[in-house]
């Protein structure tokens, strides 16, 4: 090989390249920045991967972490039938209140708690909290764990109960008779003591909500972030890194490193 075909060479490769390859300063590949920026919801700022709503677009985000921004106040979590009001978000866990159980535990939506345990776990830190709607006229004010519905919900004696709390098995053979029971996790942090303020109490703990994990989040999205990428989706693949000239499966590869291997290659 002599120097005048070398640099012949490398004129037909530069070429080449300055054909194949898009150019990387203009028309930016929209999913990389419109995922650049995270969205607002009250006081929860820079809500990011692997969440999206609002004006985040489903392909910043993953299926299941889709928020709703409700009245500019709270971002709110759905599930099913129910409303959870996300009360703080971080890298490995969010703390969500049931919506419908926000300042009153009189629900108009008697439903066991459950969230997509597909994607999320209660965290260790919880205890059970089971409600009672319904009950008979002994679960009065004289009953410790007691509260009062307004008519609109037409239970007057209603109980609750903290999973492992004293006097337990005497309670809960009184509250078995009501008509309606259903579960709520509750912050260990929030116990709820006995005193002559239980309702509030019991509404703090109902207020603090839980923790929930996420299960899966893939691993790959700290590759893809790395390497200059934002992490999203597309509409076949619950993985996707968008980089700033396309998609992705998991890193964003620079156009030097496209020509280095190509160049390599072919000599
Ligand atoms: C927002 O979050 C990203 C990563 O999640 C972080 O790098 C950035 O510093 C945060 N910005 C603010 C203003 O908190
Ligand atoms: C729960 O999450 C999984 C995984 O994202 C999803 O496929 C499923 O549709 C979700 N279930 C419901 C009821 O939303
Ligand atoms: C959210 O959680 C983080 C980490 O646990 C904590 O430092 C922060 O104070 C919490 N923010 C709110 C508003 O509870
Ligand atoms: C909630 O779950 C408990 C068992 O954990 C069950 O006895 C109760 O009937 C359920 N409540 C509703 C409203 O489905
Ligand atoms: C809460 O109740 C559920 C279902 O009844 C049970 O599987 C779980 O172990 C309980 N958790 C705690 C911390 O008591
Ligand atoms: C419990 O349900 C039964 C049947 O629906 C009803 O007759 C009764 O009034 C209810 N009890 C209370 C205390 O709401
Ligand atoms: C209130 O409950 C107690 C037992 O807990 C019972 O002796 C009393 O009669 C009840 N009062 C009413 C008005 O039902
Ligand atoms: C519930 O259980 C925990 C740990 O087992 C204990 O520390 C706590 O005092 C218990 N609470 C009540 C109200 O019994
Ligand atoms: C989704 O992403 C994968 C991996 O990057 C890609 O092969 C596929 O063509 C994309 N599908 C759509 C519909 O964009």
């Amino acid at each position: 090989m002599n120097s005048h075909y070398l640099s012949l060479s490398f004129i037909i490769t530069l070429f080449f390249f300055s054909t194949i390859l898009p150019p990387s300063h203009c028309n930016v590949y929209e999913p990389f920045v419109k995922c650049s920026r995270p969205f607002e919801c009250g006081s929860i700022k820079n809500i990011s991967y692997p969440f999206w709503g609002g004006d985040r677009s489903a392909y910043c985000g993953r299926k299941s972490f889709k928020l709703e921004c409700h009245n500019d106040e709270y971002p709110v979590y759905r599930f099913k039938e129910l409303e959870f009001r996300v009360l703080n978000i971080t890298r490995s866990s969010m703390t969500i209140a049931r919506l419908d159980l926000w300042d009153t535990p009189c629900s108009r939506n008697l439903l066991n708690t459950t969230v997509n345990y597909t994607e999320f776990n209660y965290a260790l830190n919880f205890h059970n909290l089971t409600l009672y709607y319904g009950c008979p006229p002994s679960v009065n004010r004289s009953f410790q764990n007691w509260f009062s519905c307004s008519s609109e919900t037409g239970n007057a004696n209603n109980g609750f109960l903290v999973d492992n709390e004293t006097f337990l098995s005497t309670k809960s053979q009184v509250l078995e008779n009501c008509n309606t029971t259903i579960k709520v996790p509750i912050s260990r942090t929030a116990l709820i003591s006995e005193s002559e303020f239980v309702d509030q109490a019991l509404q703090n703990a109902l207020n603090q909500g839980f923790d929930v994990q996420y299960r899966a989040l893939p691993i790959i999205c700290g590759g893809c972030v790395e390497s200059g990428g934002k992490c999203g989706s597309n509409s076949t693949y619950p993985f996707v890194c968008h980089c700033h000239d396309g998609e992705q499966p998991y890193l964003c590869l620079r156009n030097g490193m496209h020509a280095l291997s190509l160049f390599t290659f072919l000599y």
